[in-house]
């Protein structure tokens, strides 16, 4: 095992801002201090970059099966686009099979990602049935096996959907073990009815995904899963809120103390309703759940930013191909059958710096707490991730204000065969990028090995995020 000087940079975190040297001893920072004269294995100029802490991007879905088909990218390829885009760790999910308890789920997942994984991981587990054996196996989770996160929907019924009573007995049972329940929020119910009549009209289109899941069905869902969370004493976390009606609900509960929290992500936040009415079917790019919504919710979502009330800006990575093979065009016919999901991995700090830092909406500590800090803390991978700090690990993303990326399908390395944010220049990116000290990405060149990424044991109990 080696270690690794970066000299000279500015290390930012989502408190502090210094000139500073970092020393990293296998794998963990030891030392930072100005002026250190120490030998190291590798030694790293990063005179005018900024040395941020490596990206969490606590919400991928990583080699899995929807939608009649599997996400795109695998462990090995979803990890080096991320590695790329400055994360170095995420947090992918395990989907527990129906008639079955949690471990399998958990095994499954384990060898999908062993072996290939370039980057650290961890896994919240998705519930579909919660027995009294599953309830037990949800301590197990928390307590033996640094599963700490349980992700349940209230929409996509038949294939995630579980009933509240289900919710809030998940919900109930996290107060005993330390975990966290993490909420897609749509209502299902009303979505599916929405969806029979578009389809028995003959609206087929892409563009009716998004018309049939509206604003008030993910607003509704919000204000239930709070309400539920609330009534069993524990905090919950939304995933992917997508517009200001379901943000109202979670302010509300934040204005009230409640411990709700919740992510969006740079989907909802850089595009809109205006890319399903692109011609033909290329509003098949942007069929994910929530739906992409009108343009003026943006604005809503970052204020929630700025104020705390969203702490964490995450993916939700879900890469579907439109030709190649032929995925998104399952659903050529029917937009009820177009997988689910868009790719965006390498690309969401480069974004969030680029639309959120470069324009004044937040400063870059805020942007250091959105897309790495709260995202470890939150999750129970803080101090060891998400800060750069004595004792830390050596998770850290040389970060060039000035560096112009024009994000494109041609050049990036989700395996996915489009970019929704194609030809769009982003200033701001990844120079160098390690991970536990060791050099994955040098300046757009990939460097690490296949199977280095660790899975992650998270500590349990409540989010460490005001
Ligand atoms: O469209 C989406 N979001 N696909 C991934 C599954 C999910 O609900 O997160
Ligand atoms: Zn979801
Ligand atoms: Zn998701």
């Amino acid at each position: 095992m080696s270690t690794t000087l970066v000299r000279n940079g500015t290390v930012v975190t989502a408190a502090d801002r210094y000139q500073a040297d970092v020393y990293i001893d296998r794998g963990v920072i030891t030392l930072i201090g100005q002026g250190l004269n120490l030998p190291a294995d590798t030694v790293i100029d990063a005179s005018g970059q900024l040395v941020l802490p490596g990206g969490i991007d606590v919400h991928t879905h990583l080699d899995m099966p929807f939608g009649g088909t599997t996400s795109a990218d695998d462990f090995e390829s979803g990890t080096i686009a991320a590695a790329h885009g400055g994360t170095t760790t995420l947090i992918d999910f395990a989907i527990q099979g129906f008639g079955e308890g949690l471990y399998p789920a958990f095994e499954g997942w384990m060898k999908r990602a062993e072996g290939k994984a370039v980057v650290d991981y961890a896994f919240h587990m998705i519930v579909r049935e919660l027995t009294d054996q599953v309830s037990g196996e949800m301590d197990k989770m928390v307590r033996h096996e640094g599963l700490t996160s349980f992700k349940l929907f209230m929409a996509y019924p038949g294939v995630f959907m579980v009933d509240d009573a289900t919710i809030f007995k998940a919900l109930l049972r996290t107060r005993e073990n330390g975990g966290l329940i993490c909420m897609h929020a749509e209502n299902g119910g009303v979505i599916d009815i929405l969806v029979k009549e578009a389809l028995r009209k003959g609206q087929t289109a892409p563009k009716y995904h998004a018309l049939t899941r509206p604003t008030r069905a993910e607003g509704e869902a919000t204000g239930r899963a709070i309400a539920l969370a609330e009534m069993a004493g524990v905090p919950i976390y939304i995933v992917h809120l997508s517009c200001s009606d379901a943000l109202e609900k979670v302010k509300q509960a934040r204005d009230m103390g409640l411990p709700a929290y919740a992510e969006t992500c740079p989907q909802y936040l850089f595009l809109s309703y205006d890319d399903y009415e692109k011609p033909g079917f290329e509003g098949a790019k942007y069929v994910m759940s929530p739906p992409l919504r009108e343009k003026w919710n943006q604005e809503a979502l970052w204020k929630g930013l700025v104020k705390n009330d969203l702490q964490v800006v995450s993916t939700d990575h879900c890469p579907f191909c439109m030709n190649e093979p032929p995925q998104k065009q399952i659903g050529k016919d029917d937009f009820s059958k177009i997988p689910n999901g868009a790719p965006g991995i390498e690309t969401r700090l480069m974004l969030v710096w680029d639309g959120g830092v470069r324009t004044g909406k937040i400063d870059m500590h805020r942007f250091v707490e959105i897309v790495s800090t709260s995202p470890a803390k939150m999750f129970g991978l803080w101090p060891k991730k998400g800060t750069i700090a004595v004792g830390s690990d050596g998770d850290m993303v040389l970060f060039d204000p000035d560096k112009e990326t024009t994000l494109s399908a041609k050049t990036h390395h989700m395996k996915v065969d489009y970019n929704p944010y194609e030809g769009r220049v982003v200033k701001g990116g990844p120079a160098v990028v390690l991970s536990r000290g060791e050099v994955v990405v040098d300046h757009g060149e990939f460097k690490g090995k296949k199977g280095r990424g660790q899975f992650v044991k998270r500590q349990p109990g409540k989010p460490l995020v005001p």
